[in-house]
């Protein structure tokens, strides 16, 4: 379970203050998925960053599974990054000079998984997004859906408790932006990780079990069910 309490989110310093988020409250259940929702501008990156720890709340507190990540410290909140959540952005972030292998064996290597565990793991996920034949290939020949699909290969090959995606079908064209899509619905009902997706498309988020609407940083309104596992 993610929950957020009364947090709110400054940028900036004295007079360049902007308040990208306030007085958000908010539970996502383990195992559903949320949308989140807005127009350009209006704090879903900046949720999204807060909710997995990747940024830092300016108040207020996030707890995961019950542990309150305002209160880590840099380091255990990066190894509770690395081995609960999986991250998926718009704009790939694959290293483009190596092999779709290497691209999804450094979240095992940064987790310290041992080389013969490493290389199922990654064939597995390989497997996954449908990308075997692509194993040796270097990330900068392939195609936008295919660096995707690497990137969700990456982001689930640690069998992560929570999949975070900020507009990730956001630069393909619709076609392959409705595989990236199944697959991470795919996920979430066969590893039962909760999906968290960004993105500004009403049909996308209405596949999800609830979507978070957002307003210049505050919470307009929450519609559908929870979700979640029974
Ligand atoms: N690092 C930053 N410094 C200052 N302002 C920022 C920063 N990141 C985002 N913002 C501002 O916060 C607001 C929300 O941004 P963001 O969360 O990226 O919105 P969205 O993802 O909905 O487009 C925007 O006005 C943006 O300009
Ligand atoms: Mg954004």
């Amino acid at each position: 379970m993610i929950e957020l309490a009364h947090v709110s989110k400054i940028y900036g310093k004295k007079q360049n203050k902007f308040t990208a988020l306030e007085g958000i409250n908010v539970v996502i259940e383990s195992g559903a998925t949320v949308a989140i929702v807005g127009k350009s501008g209006s704090g879903k990156s900046t949720l999204m960053h807060v909710m997995s720890g990747l940024d830092r709340v300016t108040s207020g507190t996030v707890t995961i599974d019950g542990h309150d990540i305002s209160m880590l410290k840099k380091k255990a909140l990066d190894s509770f990054r690395a081995q609960k959540i999986g991250f998926i952005f718009q704009a790939f972030f694959v290293q483009a000079n190596e092999t779709s292998v290497q691209n999804v064996s450094l979240p095992l290597e940064i987790a310290g998984v041992s080389g013969r565990k490493r290389k199922d793991l990654v064939n597995t996920a390989l497997e996954q997004v449908d990308l075997t034949d692509k194993a040796n290939s270097k990330a900068r020949n392939l195609s936008g859906g295919q660096k995707q699909r690497l990137a969700i290969a990456r982001a689930i090959v640690n069998k992560p408790s929570i999949i975070f995606a900020d507009e990730p079908t956001g630069n393909l064209d619709s076609a392959t932006g409705d595989k990236v899509e199944k697959l991470l619905f795919s996920f979430n009902k066969k590893l039962g990780s909760t999906l968290v997706v960004v993105t500004h498309d009403e049909d996308l988020a209405k596949k999800c079990d609830q979507q978070i609407y957002l307003k210049d940083g505050k919470i307009v309104k929450i519609v559908g069910k929870k979700g979640g596992r029974k």
